[in-house]
């Protein structure tokens, strides 16, 4: 059974202050449910969360890492840097880094299997932008993304990890994919699952949506089959907002 898992991706937005005050406003309005959540910051909000989080089940996650242990590599941060804070979760390969900071699919399957093996779970994401999806390619880009991205990973390794399904075209741009486009991808993404780890893994695997996520069309997106959860960008910044995502 795929518990549902519903996390924010900040982005680069929210100072320590703003962040303590999300936290402590989210904590007073989030309701335990059987539904996971998280919250993806910058950081340096991530030790402002986790210790107003701590006694909570609402988890943090950062939203990049380095796939070294450590080194000279100046402004970059490393897995066991994030494991000291308490992290949870981390971002790979968002859109964003692959679109502006020259994320390819082998650094994030270097990322992902550097947090694999320091119990961190990896949200890899994957989606097409508008040309391939206008030029008929969308499923085969996801695909290369998904196979090269998660090349040597282990069946043990791979029930660990959340991939969220991230169609350019909708992210950030108030235009969501219909609930029927999510889940055909995500159903797709789930066969792709299935013929490298094997049906018994890939039905464990939890697969998000993300992309103009709002309390107004979680439900829809959350009752599709395959869609096990949400990356939510800029509905997850006012507590409220998030909470009602959350209750879906
Ligand atoms: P959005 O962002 O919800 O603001 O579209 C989603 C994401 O980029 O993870």
């Amino acid at each position: 059974m795929r518990i549902p898992f519903i996390a924010g991706n900040w982005k680069m937005f929210k100072t320590r202050a703003e962040a303590q005050a999300f936290a402590e406003e989210f904590k007073q309005l989030y309701k335990d449910t059987d539904v996971k959540t998280a919250i993806c910051a910058p950081y340096t909000d991530l030790a402002t969360l986790v210790e107003i989080f701590k006694d909570t089940k609402i988890g943090v996650g950062a939203q990049n890492v380095h796939f070294e242990e450590e080194g000279a590599f100046t402004g970059e941060i490393s897995v066991g840097m994030l494991q000291d804070i308490g992290v949870d979760y981390c971002i790979v390969g968002h859109s964003e880094r692959r679109q502006y900071f020259a994320e390819t699919d082998e650094t994030v399957n270097k990322k992902t299997k550097k947090l694999l093996a320091n119990d961190i779970v990896p949200i890899v994401c994957v989606g097409e932008c508008l040309e391939e999806r206008e030029a008929g390619k969308a499923k085969e880009v996801v695909e290369t993304q998904l196979r090269n991205g998660l090349v040597a990973i282990s069946n043990e390794d791979a029930i660990k990890i959340v991939v969220a399904y991230e169609p350019v075209w909708a992210i950030g741009t108030g235009k969501t994919a219909t609930p029927e486009q999510a889940e055909e991808m995500c159903e797709f993404i789930r066969d792709v699952l299935t013929d490298i780890f094997g049906e018994d893994v890939a039905d464990e695997i939890v697969i998000q949506y993300g992309g103009s996520v709002k309390p107004a069309n979680a439900t829809e997106i959350m009752n599709m089959t395959n869609i096990d959860g949400a990356l939510v960008g800029g509905a997850s910044l006012k507590p409220q907002d998030f909470v009602n995502i959350i209750d879906f």
